[in-house]
């Protein structure tokens, strides 16, 4: 069976390089990989970690670039790909642009599609702006849909899409635990990593920050950066925040908040520095859907600066609170956690909706028509 994985973004390459590195180790699996490279620096610090040397790469991004230009890049690139790899299938991830144009391109060659972390929607499609559009073309188009959850699954079921619906868990969860344990097993990596950041102030609390949603461009992210000001006024608190590098984000974000003593921009991390930075975070403060997945698995209380969430599991089990991009919400919810001893252990309780780490391998059991029992979550203390 020949696979095909096309990504191009940070948080793709974290959840596909899991069934990337499994399925190399699968005999009856020829693995290739195409990287769109939409994010150029962040996709090669996961490709790094991983060991994972792409098979083609269409080295699309551009400055600033816009949607229409990257969705071109990506179909023309692709589509020489395809016409040389004819794979069985094509697998993509998630909801980026570069998976959304990657499952067209397959579509209009009559190739079977793949899509990991199916099904999840918050059904308005200006939030995630243009996520949401791109996931549920992808699951127009796709033959199998790997949905990380029951509810994700259930959504799809309901959308009458055809195909088959197979609940995996998510694949985030399989590389976070991978990172997790390969810090544990290794002092010297972990006596590292503590030097790496030892600007930060053992004795103080930590937020830790990232944010990077296009619907707060703008006036979103000009609060988000006040409420972490008025935030940064409390001695007993550092804020760490690695700047995405969208222009858009890291403008605002470096003019606004470059000079505070106890808020410390940083670059985007590679995925073990951040993997540490959760593992050390008191509170974790964010945008990001990966996050929102992976903070509940280390215990750590999140705080999401949305309004909407696709993610509705870790908000159900109490260790996710939406919070929105008002200033005063922002702040008085981050010092209620910081504050309420009580109220912070409500939250910073180990759940696990989102996986077990198995998620690569039932994908892998799906394609090749092998058994596997599906996930199911573990959501006790
Ligand atoms: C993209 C995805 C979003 C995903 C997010 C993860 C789309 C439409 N959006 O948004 O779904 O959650 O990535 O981070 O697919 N840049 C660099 N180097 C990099 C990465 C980005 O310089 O390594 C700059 C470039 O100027 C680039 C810009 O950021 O043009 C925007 O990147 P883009 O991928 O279009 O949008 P994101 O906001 O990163
Ligand atoms: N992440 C990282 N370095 C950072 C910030 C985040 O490796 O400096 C990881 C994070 O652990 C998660 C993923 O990147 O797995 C999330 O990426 P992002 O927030 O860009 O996208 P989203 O998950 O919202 O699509």
């Amino acid at each position: 069976m020949k696979i095909l994985s096309v990504f191009g973004t940070r948080p793709e390459a974290i959840k596909m390089a899991p069934f990337i590195r499994f399925a190399q180790n699968d005999s009856a699996i020829t693995s290739l990989t195409c990287v769109t490279g939409q994010h150029r620096a962040m996709l090669d610090q996961v490709l790094d970690l991983f060991s994972i040397v792409p098979d083609y790469d269409l080295s699309v991004m551009a400055p600033n670039q816009t949607l229409n230009s990257l969705t071109c890049r990506v179909i023309a690139g692709l589509d020489e790909v395809l016409e040389k790899v004819r794979p069985d299938y094509v697998l993509v991830h998630g909801d980026t642009t570069s998976a959304m144009a990657a499952s067209l391109a397959a579509f209009h060659r009559g190739l079977k599609v793949g899509h990991v972390e199916a099904g999840l929607r918050t059904y308005d499609l200006a939030k995630p702006w243009p996520e949401e559009m791109n996931r549920r073309v992808i699951d127009v188009v796709s033959a199998l849909k790997f949905a990380p959850t029951a509810t994700s699954a259930s959504n799809l079921e309901q959308e009458h899409l055809g195909g088959r619906v197979i609940v995996t868990g998510n694949t985030v969860i399989d590389a976070l635990k991978h990172t997790v344990e390969r810090i544990g097993a290794d002092e010297a990596l972990g006596a590292s990593l503590a030097d790496r950041f030892s600007f930060i102030d053992p004795a103080r609390r930590l937020l830790l920050v990232t944010g990077h949603r296009r619907e707060s461009f703008g006036d979103g992210f000009v609060n988000i950066c006040k409420a972490l000001a008025r935030l940064a006024e409390r001695d007993d608190l550092e804020i760490v925040y690695p700047v995405h590098l969208n222009p858009n984000v890291s403008g605002p974000v470096h003019a606004l908040l470059g000079d505070l003593g106890n808020v410390h921009l940083i670059d985007p991390q590679a995925y073990l520095e951040f993997v540490y930075l959760m593992q050390r975070a008191d509170i974790i403060l964010t945008d990001s859907g990966g996050v929102q997945e992976e903070a509940p698995y280390l215990a750590k209380p999140v705080l999401v600066m949305r309004d909407v969430t696709e993610r509705p599991e870790a908000v159900a089990a109490g260790a996710v609170k939406l919070v929105g991009t008002e200033p005063d919400r922002i702040v008085s919810e981050t010092a209620r956690l910081l504050d309420d001893r009580a109220y912070y252990a409500s939250f910073a309780r180990i759940v696990n909706p989102y996986g077990d780490g198995h998620a690569a391998e039932r994908i892998a059991d799906a394609i090749m028509g092998r058994a596997f029992t599906p996930f199911q979550p573990n959501l006790q203390d």
